[in-house]
């Protein structure tokens, strides 16, 4: 953890606007709300669905003990600049789909806010050269959450690699697989659609590309990717006989790959009542008809200091994890994470999402218990263990620190020994690797990056 003061007693709180209020905005309202409540405030909503809004402002209501809801200020999708003045906004937090991030901190930061943007940063080429103009124009700062740098173990592996044990990195073996559960639902709902989301090279790997660049502290230079929609989707349902299917997952009963609402009440406030505003299913069928994103993905990345990666995206996994394997002069670092060991089935053939809570759910196996293991092997040695630090809550453990380092940052004394830190150039270095892949998988030539025209170079 970066070593932090105490804030200044009296200083003004932050003033925070939480600009779409879906699933993912819940982590940084929680922090907010709670252990971060001494330096930030949230004063204001923004999206274009009320429902999900009428959700956050009540449930920060209860929070804070208020009889009924916040009462904060709320604004639709034109409202941004106008509550960035109304409201007096320090910070604009974009937790919107992916394909709206560069719009939203374009005119955030030329309306006077900084911003905190999840992961990607964008999903174009357009979406880069917008963003890194009004960095430029306005001289205004992004943060970027990538909470997998957070997670203890992958940050261990980034020490290992730093230290020189393995020596000068030459290649990087990565594999990430995605089970039937966490999976199918990018094929649900916006995920699907290339254009909102970029695709899983860019919503989902851009992550994986991220830590990759963050533990070699290299920039990649050249992509050549292949794969397809090869298992989700009409045309593989219908030609594997599970045809027809629900339209939706709410009401679908026994059947394994749907997300009934009413399993979560959560996810039932946030999505099944506000449908009325938008139109916008939390649960579609991960075999409908119109996906245009790929299932499985195999990339090779050139970097510049001259190692390769072979990285693999999995989205119908029975089980759900990573592995990577880092080659180096000295010897090799294997890092293996599983994050869930199966997707197990209850007596109604219905998906358990927690197997632990169901232990005699159909189909649990002791061959392969959640854990995380990393291994550094030097040449002529032994195999060694590397402890890893014990990490809690989301993304082992990630989440929590990234938001300490989020919502704290103006409290840090010195550099965090492990700059975990993100901004927006190592947002821009993460999805440029996606959208290089996208073109790649169009063309099937291998893509330079430094040939895309993303507002600055690498
Ligand atoms: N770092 C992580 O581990 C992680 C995990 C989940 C999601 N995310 C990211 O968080 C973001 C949100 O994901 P989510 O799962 O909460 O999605 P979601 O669909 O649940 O929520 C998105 C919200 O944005 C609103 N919205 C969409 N376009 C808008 C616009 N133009 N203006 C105003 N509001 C708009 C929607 O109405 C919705 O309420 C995505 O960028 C996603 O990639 C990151």
């Amino acid at each position: 953890m970066p070593q932090l003061v105490d804030p200044e007693p009296g200083a003004p709180r932050v003033r925070y606007a939480v600009v779409g209020t879906g699933h993912r905005a819940g982590m940084y309202v929680d922090a907010l709300n709670g252990p971060h409540g001494d330096v930030g405030e949230i004063v204001a909503w923004l999206d274009r669905n009320p429902g999900r809004i009428d959700y956050y402002d009540g449930y920060v209501g209860r929070a804070r003990d208020l009889d009924g809801t916040a009462g904060l200020p709320r604004y639709d999708a034109d409202g941004l600049e106008r509550m960035i003045a109304e409201c007096a906004v320090d910070v604009v937090i974009v937790t919107t789909i992916d394909s709206t991030h560069a719009e939203l901190i374009d005119r955030a930061l030329r309306a006077g806010a900084d911003v905190v943007v999840e992961k990607p940063l964008t999903t174009t080429e357009e979406g880069c050269r917008v963003i890194t103009s009004a960095i430029a124009d306005t001289g205004r700062d992004i943060v970027m959450t990538f909470n997998y740098r957070y997670a203890p173990r992958n940050s261990s592996l980034r020490e290992v690699i730093r230290s020189g044990r393995i020596g000068t990195v030459t290649s990087v073996h990565f594999e990430w697989a995605l089970d039937t559960v966490h999976g199918a639902d990018y094929f649900r709902r916006w995920h699907r659609q290339k254009e909102s989301s970029g695709g899983l090279l860019i919503h989902k790997s851009s992550h994986h590309f991220d830590l990759v660049n963050y533990w070699l502290g290299d920039v990649p230079t050249r992509v050549y990717a292949r794969g397809g929609l090869k298992f989700y989707g009409a045309e593989n349902a219908r030609a594997r006989g599970l045809w027809p299917r629900p339209e939706r997952g709410t009401g679908a009963g026994d059947d394994p790959f749907s997300l009934d609402l009413h399993d979560d009440p959560r996810l039932a406030a946030l999505y099944l009542e506000p449908e009325r505003y938008d139109g916008y299913r939390r649960d579609g069928d991960p075999f409908a008809e119109g996906i245009t994103i790929e299932d499985n993905l195999a990339v090779v990345v050139d970097y510049r200091g001259g190692a390769v990666m072979t990285y693999s995206l999995n989205a119908h996994s029975p089980w759900e994890g990573y592995r990577v394997t880092v080659n180096g002069t000295e010897g090799r670092a294997e890092l293996e994470v599983t994050e869930r060991g199966a997707v197990v089935r209850d007596e109604s053939g219905r998906a358990v999402l927690d197997p632990s809570a169901t232990p005699d759910a159909l189909g649990a196996s002791e061959l392969r218990p959640e854990g995380e293991r990393l291994l550094v092997q030097r040449h002529w040695e032994a195999a060694e263990e590397v402890p890893i630090p014990e990490g809690q809550g989301g993304h082992g453990g990630g989440d929590a620190i990234l938001l300490t380092d989020v919502f704290r940052r103006h409290l840090r004394v010195g550099e965090d020994p492990l700059g975990r830190a993100a901004g927006y150039r190592d947002g821009l270095r993460a999805v440029a690797v996606g959208i290089a892949g996208n073109i790649s998988l169009e063309t099937g030539q291998a893509v330079d990056i430094s040939g895309l025209d993303l507002g600055e170079a690498l």
